[in-house]
């Protein structure tokens, strides 16, 4: 029997342990280079992040699989596998705007199970565990209450894909006038991690990563939350719609009306 609380503990001692350097270069740092985009950018502090993790689930776990952002594919011998942000919200961090955070999530047997996402800025620590909730600085949190979606506070992140922006800003256009109002932290871990403590209500996104969502994931369905794609089914990234279940399906609908199907 895998321990789930045992591996929500590791992910989060090793989030702890990057988390202060992190902190001490954000807005200080020069953009290394680009990725796949102009806007998508990467540091060497990305990079020292991942490494520093990937090297300390190995010395604890040799046996399990990781996948990271900036490169790492360790294929294990275990039925575990280990998803890695660095540092999600690079935008963020390069500016030392908050919204950043070191994202960790665990699968077993292809099933997300553990995540843990840390906001070295803030300070702020969100871990969850099947069968054991979520958890923000050790004190249990739920989604929000509400009920109706024009009330609903929502966060969304924009694709590096400069074409698929422009596609995004017209859902939002749609959008905008049914809520209550949106947020753009620029980083889908935070923003899952707000979802799961009624920081905002709901949260969704199109052309998500694993290495994205994969933590965030676990906190908002710890939380009482549900995770879907645009049909209801389970996210896979590329269409992610996190809510508290009463608005849940109001939001996929209203966002198929504005042709998020179309993004
Ligand atoms: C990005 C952030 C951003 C989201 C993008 C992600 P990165 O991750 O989470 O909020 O809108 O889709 O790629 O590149 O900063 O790790
Ligand atoms: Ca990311
Ligand atoms: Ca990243």
């Amino acid at each position: 029997m895998v321990d789930h609380a045992a591996l929500r503990d590791l992910a989060l001692d090793i989030a702890r342990a990057v988390g202060p350097e992190i902190r001490r270069r954000a807005g200080r740092v020069d953009v290394s280079s680009t990725k796949s985009t102009a806007s998508d950018l990467v540091t060497e502090v990305d990079r020292w992040s991942e490494d520093q993790i990937v090297s300390r689930i190995l010395d604890a776990r040799p046996g399990d699989s990781i996948l990271g952002e900036e490169g790492t594919g360790v294929e294990g011998t275990s039925n575990i596998r280990w998803v890695v942000d660095p540092i999600d919200g690079t935008t963020d961090f390069v500016y030392g705007h908050p919204g950043f955070s070191i994202s960790i999530g665990v699968e077993v047997d292809s099933q997300p199970v553990v995540g843990v996402v840390l906001d070295p800025l803030l300070e702020d620590e969100f871990a969850a565990a099947v069968g054991h909730g979520t958890t923000r600085n050790g004190q249990q949190v739920w989604v929000s209450g509400t009920t109706d979606l024009t009330a609903a506070l929502v966060a969304t992140g924009f694709s590096y894909d400069p074409d698929r922006r422009g596609r995004q800003a017209e859902v939002l256009v749609g959008l905008l006038p049914q809520i209550r109002d949106i947020r753009r932290m620029g980083g889908a871990a935070t923003d899952l991690a707000s979802v799961s403590c009624g920081r905002v209500d709901a949260y969704f996104e199109q052309g998500l990563n694993p290495w994205d969502c994969a933590a965030g994931t676990v906190l908002v369905s710890e939380a009482g939350g549900r995770v879907t794609d645009l049909d209801g089914r389970p996210s896979t990234g590329e269409m992610m719609v996190a809510a508290p279940a009463a608005i849940h399906g109001p939001l996929l609908d209203l966002l198929q009306t504005v042709g998020a199907d179309r993004v």
